[in-house]
């Protein structure tokens, strides 16, 4: 059968904040069966997620772009791949029979072509929503697990400070801190955002920084004894206001610098002079680099999701036309938690 899939895509390369005019949903036929002879696993997508790192391969160009495969440029005009989850139409590939839900790199369209060598697997809900599976079962939920034991090697006691704290990423690591036994300060842009940090998800304080005027003099108010962890969403002022603010051996762990993303002009210059006579280490990392840990990862998460100790936020927005918007946003603040957009029912 040959269906007209609708997809979104770039129209020119995007360099600062995104906007809906850099955006167009396009269609284009598709036959709903394997090439003979390919391993092609056609797929429907029901969710694809959204992520702040695609700016980055819309740009003209970003160093980001040639550091590893799933980071490298989007072309204007093509089809946009993506973490998601979906259904066997038709496959190819012996990995696969129709009708196995499946969780990988997809597109933002309605149906996808996958490649054999792109990562797709069997998708085992384990009882819980498919969504979760882009969040607090997914990357998002690796990033902060492994971000925080892995670079951060927290011990308990530890004060923590985490930027972006209701977004995606964030909220779980303030999470396991937490349960970790680590005193946990968030920041994030709005009043609603800070009070669901403190009332629902266990933070022992959070505060809008889109109030503060001098950021350092923020953190040493919430950290009046100083930050032994930093994990960092945000990048820029941020990052060089929890360095001023570390204490001997501090450690920050760069998950991602967003606030760096569509501004070109926006660097951290933390002082280094701190980093050295404090011993700080600052250390990036990429969700990918946990596959080793990945069982415990989902083992300790699950186990926590069922006995109600850590909670999965998630921000689900219907209609793959309403990718752009949903996009976008994340450079606005609009989301708090996961941001997903559903693009069709089972
Ligand atoms: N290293 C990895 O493997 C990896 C994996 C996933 C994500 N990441 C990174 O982790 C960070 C969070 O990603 P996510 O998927 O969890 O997204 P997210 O936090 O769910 O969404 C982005 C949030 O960032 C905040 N933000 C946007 N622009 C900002 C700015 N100029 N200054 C300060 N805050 C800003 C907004 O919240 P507010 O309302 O609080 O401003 C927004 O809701 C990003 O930097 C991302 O690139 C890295």
């Amino acid at each position: 059968m040959e269906v007209s899939n609708r997809y979104i895509t770039i129209k020119t390369h995007v360099d600062g904040a995104p906007k809906e005019s850099h955006f167009e949903l396009k269609t284009a036929a598709l036959l709903l069966s394997a090439e003979s002879g390919s391993n092609d696993v056609i797929v429907k997508n029901l969710y694809v997620s959204i992520d702040p790192y695609q700016i980055n391969r819309m740009k003209s160009q970003s160093s980001s772009q040639k550091a590893i495969s799933f980071s490298v440029g989007i072309t204007p005009g093509e089809i946009i791949d993506a973490y998601g989850v979906g259904k066997v139409v038709a496959s190819g590939n012996p990995r696969f029979e129709k009708d196995d839900l499946v969780v990988g790199v997809i597109t933002w369209g309605e149906y996808s072509v996958v490649k054999e060598g792109t990562i797709l697997n069997k998708l085992d809900p384990m009882g819980f929503p498919q969504t979760y599976h882009l969040g607090v079962l997914g990357f998002s939920g690796l990033s902060a697990y492994g971000g925080f034991f892995e670079v951060c090697k927290p011990k308990k006691g530890e004060k923590v400070f985490v930027s972006a704290a209701s977004g995606s990423v964030g909220n779980l690591d303030g999470q396991y801190a937490k349960l970790f036994g680590c005193y946990v300060v968030g920041c994030a842009g709005s009043k609603q955002k800070v009070e669901l940090l403190k009332e629902k998800l266990g933070f022992d304080d959070a505060f809008n920084y889109k109030e503060e005027t001098d950021l350092k003099s923020a953190l040493k108010r919430y950290f009046p004894n100083g930050i032994d962890i930093y994990f960092d969403n945000v990048g820029a002022e941020m990052q060089e206001a929890a360095v001023a603010n570390m204490n001997a051996f501090g450690r920050v762990a760069v998950c991602g610098v967003i606030s760096e993303y569509t501004d070109a002009g926006k660097r951290a210059a933390p002082e280094m002079l701190d980093v050295v006579y404090k011993r700080i280490t600052i250390r990036g990392f990429l969700a990918a680099d946990f596959m080793n840990v990945f069982a415990d990862f989902i083992s300790t998460t699950s186990d926590h999701l069922r006995t109600g100790n850590m909670q999965a936020v998630e921000d689900i927005t219907p209609g793959l036309e309403n990718i752009p918007s949903a996009f976008i946003g994340l450079f606005r603040g609009d989301n708090i938690g996961k941001k997903i957009v559903k693009i069709a029912d089972e």
